[in-house]
């Protein structure tokens, strides 16, 4: 059968894979309350769109911290790719390259940071942190991928400790992903002390550590998981140059909103002062556009990355991007979005007269095309 969006992937990929792998990809926290919300709740809002605009020329090119991809439709972090395909990560960043997407590349990938750069030497690559108990620990891995060409700095903040997932406890999944925990230091590094004690996640990390990181790093620091007005107001203060509105695909704190009813309150702290992104329940071209009429700069996918992954490596990514891709141009053109030529777009929020379950995109003046 063809695959021809992405719930196909899913349904094909759940076929492929072992029962405590699909467990622990679709799993979500406790009542999967907000992992389901994360897909009803884009489902909830209407479009308007608005005729008679040429749409001849609809460009789905944007920027992200100064870099353009292709459309914003990136890769959202996610550990082990190998349970889903034998080249893990390194397919991943290949198919991310084609399509000229975002790869933000987890603390957890299956395959060496070093081997996933050198899969795809050209592509745009983000690195997420889950901050370790080792402060020595995370400078050495933030050093090493800044030098690695990595380009900003993703800390997750919504796992001080991993989330309740039922079916994994039932499948006593803990074991097999920690014989997969690879050992984060470098290998001069490395001692005696067993790889497992240095991939804990740290309980301590605040608003006080962001600091500290700044004063190791030039990337730019992103944090994903934000989901309140005051956390948004605060990651401003603290000089923080983007935010990944997230709920961890609902595989963290459960009966949390859905990552898109949170974007609004985000969007309105942040005031237009930094990058506002989402991931969480992206499924098709029309909750792309959804999100960036709601103010979010660029959305980014976790499961279907893995579905196309599980179906065919590095060609199912490739599908899942290209197909997401040319469904939001659908959605662009059929809501009369459009720039003349090759302009890029600028994708303004809601205005506040609409009701809240409607959204549209407004075009704003042409920005030049970059040198
Ligand atoms: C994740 N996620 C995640 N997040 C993170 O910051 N670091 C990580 O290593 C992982 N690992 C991970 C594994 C798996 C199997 C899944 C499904 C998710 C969360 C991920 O980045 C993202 O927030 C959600 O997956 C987005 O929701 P959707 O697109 O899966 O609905």
């Amino acid at each position: 059968m063809a695959l021809v969006c992405l719930t196909d992937f899913q349904a094909q990929a759940r076929e492929r894979l072992s029962k405590s792998s699909w467990d622990f990809i679709e799993g979500g926290a406790d009542d999967c309350i907000t992992r389901d919300d994360n897909i009803a709740a884009f489902k909830k809002i209407r479009l308007r769109p608005r005729y008679l605009r040429d749409v001849s020329e609809v460009d789905t090119r944007t920027t992200i911290q100064g870099e353009e991809i292709s459309a914003p439709i990136c890769i959202s972090p996610s550990g082990f790719h190998c349970l889903a395909w034998p080249d893990g990560e390194m397919s991943t960043a290949r198919a991310a390259q084609a399509a000229k997407v975002c790869y933000i590349t987890s603390t957890y990938a299956s395959c060496s940071f070093e081997d996933i750069v050198a899969a795809a030497p050209g592509g745009l690559r983000w690195f997420q942190l889950y901050v370790q108990p080792d402060q020595q620990l995370n400078k050495q891995l933030v050093q090493r991928v800044e030098s690695l060409g990595f380009k900003a700095l993703v800390i997750t903040v919504d796992t001080p400790i991993p989330g309740n997932r039922r079916h994994d406890i039932r499948n006593q999944l803990d074991l097999k992903m920690s014989l997969m925990l690879k050992d984060l230091r470098l290998p001069k590094e490395r001692n005696s002390i067993p790889c497992l004690q240095t991939s804990a996640l740290s309980k301590s990390l605040c608003w006080d550590d962001i600091s500290w990181f700044q004063s190791i790093t030039r990337l730019p620091i992103i944090l994903k998981g934000i989901l309140t007005k005051e956390d948004a107001e605060l990651a401003v203060k603290h000089n923080i140059r983007g935010i990944i509105v997230s709920n961890h695909g609902g595989r963290q704190l459960d009966e949390v909103p859905s990552s898109i009813d949170a974007l609004t309150e985000v969007v309105a702290a942040v005031n237009g002062k930094i990058e506002v992104y989402l991931d969480g329940g992206v499924r098709t071209g029309n909750d792309v556009l959804k999100a960036l009429a709601l103010g979010a700069k660029c959305t980014f996918l976790g499961r279907p990355i893995l579905w196309g992954l599980a179906c065919k490596g590095e060609d199912g990514v490739r599908e899942i991007l290209n197909i997401l891709k040319n469904e939001f141009h659908t959605s662009m053109t059929l809501t009369d979005v459009s720039l003349e030529g090759s302009c890029y777009m600028e994708y303004s929020p809601i205005s506040s007269a609409a009701p809240e379950s409607y959204c549209s995109l407004r075009d704003s003046s042409p920005i030049p095309e970059p040198p």
